[in-house]
């Protein structure tokens, strides 16, 4: 096998940047929940959506079909999906050709991910878009069966809020697989929300972190 550049940038820097993204969002979760955050984030993403499509195709959708097929094979056909901070569509326009007879709704804060978004995924009625700030989604409690997260910030406290008793959230960083932090710092992280149970799985370069949401009862004391 022969080392070139683009080979160490393909294998190496990327990978190891997403994971250094992913770790940073879980580290300073709390600082990218302000409003200069979100307004930051509009900007920025209205810029790069000219760019984006073409820079993930660059890096190969196949990093991303990978671990949606995986979760696509874990779960019962959900009723509703969320699919939160959903950029262009890929995953959303993934899942709605997965589960036909679900209902997915694809939330970003960005109007030019939005548009490019809803220009993916025009052959497709079962995707409902909707421009909203994670921070406060405008859904009632328990609404979705299951929701899913791809390179973005986990915004766990809204994902809990809105998903249903015995759901799954699926929060999956399409490169960070080999470089990922540890269990270690993901259970450090999660446990601002009390004993919640997770997983960590590798998917081809994909770090996919599933927590399953419990129905609270007397013994969750
Ligand atoms: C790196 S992109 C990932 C897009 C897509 N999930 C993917 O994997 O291709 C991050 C996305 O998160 C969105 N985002 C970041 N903060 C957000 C917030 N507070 N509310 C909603 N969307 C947000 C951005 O607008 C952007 O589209």
């Amino acid at each position: 096998m022969s080392i070139t550049w683009k080979s160490i940038y393909n294998d190496i820097l990327l990978p190891y940047m997403n994971s250094l993204l992913f770790s940073f969002t879980l580290k300073h979760h709390e600082k990218l929940k302000t409003d200069f955050v979100s307004k930051m984030t509009v900007i920025i993403f209205n810029i790069f959506a000219h760019g984006y499509d073409r820079a993930i195709e660059k890096i190969g959708l196949e990093h991303f079909y990978k671990p949606l097929a995986h979760i696509s094979d874990s779960v019962e056909p959900p009723g509703k999906i969320l699919d939160l901070c959903c950029g262009t569509g890929v995953s959303a326009e993934y899942l709605a050709g997965q589960f036909p007879e679900s209902r997915i709704t694809a939330v970003d804060i960005s109007p030019g991910m939005l548009e490019k978004a809803r220009a993916r995924c025009s052959a497709f009625d079962n995707i409902t878009f909707c421009e909203a700030d994670a921070r406060r989604l405008p859904f009632p409690d328990g609404y979705f069966d299951m929701v899913i997260s791809l390179n973005a910030p986990p915004f766990v406290e809204e994902m809990l809020r809105v998903a249903a008793p015995h759901s799954s959230i699926f929060i999956v960083w399409t490169l960070a697989g080999r470089f990922a932090s540890n269990e270690q710092v993901i259970k450090n992280f999660l446990s601002k929300w009390g004993p919640v149970n997770f997983q960590v799985e590798k998917i081809g370069r994909a770090l996919v972190l599933k927590i399953m949401k419990q129905e609270y009862t007397d013994e969750s004391c």
